[in-house]
């Protein structure tokens, strides 16, 4: 299903990707984004076009790439999409109650969702919904046909070319109705934003991220896990985690010595030069903000995903790029800290960043047939048919 030959309006290969990337491409960390809607089986059973419209899911951010979902895909009761936890793949140190797995988990279900309402099929979701099965954290049924809106095209094709871009952006200033935009979508995913543009504001909340950096980097077990999912330019068949293009390294020590830095991010302290970075890198961004939830239970971690995962694309779409300083959101003291200084309603789930940047490449993503649940005779005949 996949087409690397593909000129389709909706496939990722565009002229923005410059021959410097070519490293990446001929080594195929790229080939889960080169998805060609013209493959989608329309005329095929219902479970056969659940399953093509999951390689969109599989495209949404996680926490540090781990890439925590598993979907099981049923045709019965007219078509059903189950979204599990797959907590083989959680960062228990930086997020030890699965607060940032369930958020990415939450991406993941809003891309599906729009996959499907993008080919006409009505998305009926129920969060939750067995209590007695924690790792069942969504059930999204095809219940029926959907009239597919401008709005759900503009954003399903900002899918394939959503990127977290880690590098300073242009000073220029977000444009009003985009943030208006982007409150208003946040409140139909039952969260809400915070926008923080006021350098008084953004200057008290770099100092936060610094203060987390500090405390997180101070922390050896932190930094053995954070070296865990970074990952030289030319890993080829590891297909999770953050290749160092990502984090803005190529050529240099990363090309000759690509352990290297993963084992001096375990070994040394360093959380100076990344608080200054971090600092810098807040109080230089057009706009922060904060995604929200009224409470802090996993339900509302998904509804903070699926928020997450709307104004990623809405933005994308506008040209602007996301990145993250959750740093002050993942140490608790540092939590109740922002809390109170922005005077948040609630429980922030996730501090961003936005701004205008040059494009970037995609990140690796391991293949349908890695995330879907076995323990079911059913999705292993779809499984089957997936290859
Ligand atoms: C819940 C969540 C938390 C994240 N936290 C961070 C973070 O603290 N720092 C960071 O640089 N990226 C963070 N990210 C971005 C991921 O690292 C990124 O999504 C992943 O590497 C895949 O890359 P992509 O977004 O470009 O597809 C986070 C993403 C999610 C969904």
């Amino acid at each position: 299903m996949t087409n690397s030959g593909s000129s389709s309006h909706d496939s990722s290969r565009d002229s923005r990707h410059g021959p410097k990337h070519d490293v990446q491409r001929a080594h195929g960390l790229h080939e889960e984004w080169t998805l060609d809607r013209g493959f989608y089986p329309a005329s095929e059973p219902i479970e056969d076009r659940l399953m093509f419209l999951l390689r969109y899911a599989i495209l949404a951010p996680s926490a540090h790439n781990s890439q925590p979902w598993l979907f099981r895909v049923t045709g019965e009761e007219g078509g059903r999409v189950d979204v599990f936890a797959d907590r083989r793949r959680r960062c228990s140190i930086v997020d030890p109650h699965d607060r940032e797995l369930t958020i990415s988990c939450g991406c993941a279900l809003m891309a599906l969702r729009l996959a499907m309402r993008r080919h006409g099929l009505a998305d009926l979701v129920s969060i939750r919904p067995n209590a007695a099965d924690p790792d069942l954290l969504a059930s999204v049924w095809a219940s029926g046909v959907h009239a597919t809106t401008d709005d759900d095209t503009f954003l399903f094709k900002a899918i394939m070319h959503r990127r977290t871009h880690r590098g300073a952006y242009e000073t220029k200033a977000l444009p009003e109705h985009l943030v208006t935009r982007l409150v208003r979508d946040a409140g139909r995913e039952s969260a809400a934003i915070m926008p923080v543009n006021e350098m008084r504001l953004k200057h008290q909340v770099a100092n936060l991220v610094a203060e987390g950096d500090r405390a997180q980097m101070r922390d050896a077990a932190f930094r053995t896990e954070l070296a865990k999912w970074m990952r030289s330019n030319h890993t080829e068949k590891v297909k999770d985690g953050i290749p160092a293009y990502a984090e803005g390294h190529s050529g240099g020590l990363w090309e000759i010595a690509p352990g290297l830095e993963p084992l001096i991010v375990r070994t040394f302290e360093r959380g100076i030069g990344r608080a200054a970075r971090d600092q810098e890198l807040a109080e230089g961004s057009p706009l922060l903000m904060i995604i929200y939830t009224e409470n802090d239970t996993p339900i509302d971690w998904i509804h903070a995903g699926q928020a997450l995962m709307r104004l990623s694309l809405r933005v994308q779409a506008a040209g602007v790029y996301v990145s993250y300083l959750n740093q002050p959101i993942e140490v608790p003291v540092l939590r109740r800290l922002l809390t109170d200084t922005l005077g948040i309603p609630g429980a922030p789930q996730l501090l961003l960043r936005l701004g205008y940047a040059d494009a970037i490449e995609p990140t690796p993503r391991r293949p349908l047939s890695e995330v879907l649940k076995r323990d079911d005779p059913f999705t292993s005949g779809a499984q089957r048919k997936s290859h």
